[in-house]
């Protein structure tokens, strides 16, 4: 077949709702947004676990260090599962993870945000792993079986880290005035940044129209966006704190809530590298890098070791 049945028969494939597999032909232009999005996903998952791992040895429970660092640790677990997912689209581990450390690859902008307070990790866990999961739970229908699998176990985990972080939350808005101060001032500092995290406005988004022809992507960004909002609103109620939107109400013909527009600007800012943290993260996950090479290096030689006893015995 040629190259245009081939892709008729894929699109006709992917509007059947067949999951498309490693070894099944695709568009190289499917191949490659999946590469970027996937390894985009996984860079945010390792770099995300640096504003929160600041906080690790200042918790200030036994308690809230442990469910921390079991959520880092998970973290690092879903950059992992997120590399091999990329792989098996044939790209290498070593050459995504030169591209972030050149500053070449993308990772979500949320991440270039500094952590101030302790509440800081409630609203991270509570805004951006709830954002995180809008957007995950569309991804367990995604049309690249790897990727959507990953998100299956993924999302169970990040479910758990967002509730641990709007338990902070909780307990931070009964506590004392200077507490439920910090609680504020943690929304009115992660609010905005969160709602950019579902990438810009759908008139703006250069990849979605055809990722949803794809069925990578089942909702577009500002239909994530809403869903969000909708769904959060009502918590940040429940915890009596104010969400920083001067233009949020009810929009009883829709049935849901209009907001006021994040400054794409600063997001756009970010993403080039100019956001509060960028440099820092960056630098940190390659001295990281680094540092860990030995450790790599060993556990290759181990391995070489074995593999040529098993090809002698
Ligand atoms: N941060 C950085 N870059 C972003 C971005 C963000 N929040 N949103 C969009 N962009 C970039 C895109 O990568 C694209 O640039 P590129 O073409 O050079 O890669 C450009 O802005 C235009 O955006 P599009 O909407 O056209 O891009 P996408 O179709 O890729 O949609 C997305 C953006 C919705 C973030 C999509 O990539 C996606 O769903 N990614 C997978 C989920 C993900 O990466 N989530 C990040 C958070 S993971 C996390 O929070 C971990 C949790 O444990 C805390």
């Amino acid at each position: 077949m040629n190259t245009e049945q081939l892709e008729k028969e894929f699109q006709a494939r992917i509007d059947a709702e067949e999951k498309i597999e490693p070894k099944d032909w695709m568009p190289d232009a499917y191949r490659k947004t999946l590469i970027r999005q996937i390894s985009q996903h996984a860079h945010s998952e390792i770099v995300g676990m640096l504003p929160e791992g600041n906080w690790i040895t200042r918790a200030p429970s036994l308690r809230s260090k442990v469910i921390l660092l079991a959520k880092v640790q998970d973290e690092a677990g879903h950059g992992l599962y997120l590399y091999s997912a990329a792989e098996t689209l044939g790209i290498d581990r070593e050459q995504l993870l030169h591209d972030l450390h050149i500053g070449k690859a993308k990772y979500s902008s949320i991440f270039n945000y500094p952590t101030l307070t302790w509440a800081d990790i409630g609203a991270v866990g509570w805004l951006v792993d709830g954002a995180a999961i809008a957007n995950q739970v569309m991804l367990c229908r995604t049309s690249y079986g790897p990727y959507a699998r990953a998100m299956v176990k993924i999302c169970k985990e990040e479910s758990f880290h967002q509730r641990q972080g709007y338990e902070i939350m909780m307990h931070m808005a009964r506590g004392t005035e200077a507490q439920k101060r910090m609680a504020q001032d943690a929304l009115n500092r992660w609010w905005w940044p969160s709602l950019m995290m579902f990438g810009p406005p759908d008139k703006e988004s250069t990849n979605t129209e055809q990722s949803v022809k794809w069925r990578i992507k089942r909702q577009t960004n500002d239909e994530l966006r809403q869903e969000f909002v909708d769904k959060t609103l009502p918590q940040a109620e429940y915890l009596g704190l104010k969400i920083p939107d001067k233009d949020l109400k009810w929009n009883e013909e829709k049935k849901g809530y209009d907001f006021g527009t994040p400054d794409w600007e600063e997001f756009y800012n970010v993403i080039k590298g100019n956001g509060p943290c960028n440099k820092q993260r960056l630098d940190a996950r390659v001295k990281a890098d680094k540092e860990g090479e030995w450790v790599r290096e060993a556990s290759m030689a181990y391995y070489e070791k074995k593999s040529a006893k098993k090809k002698v015995a």
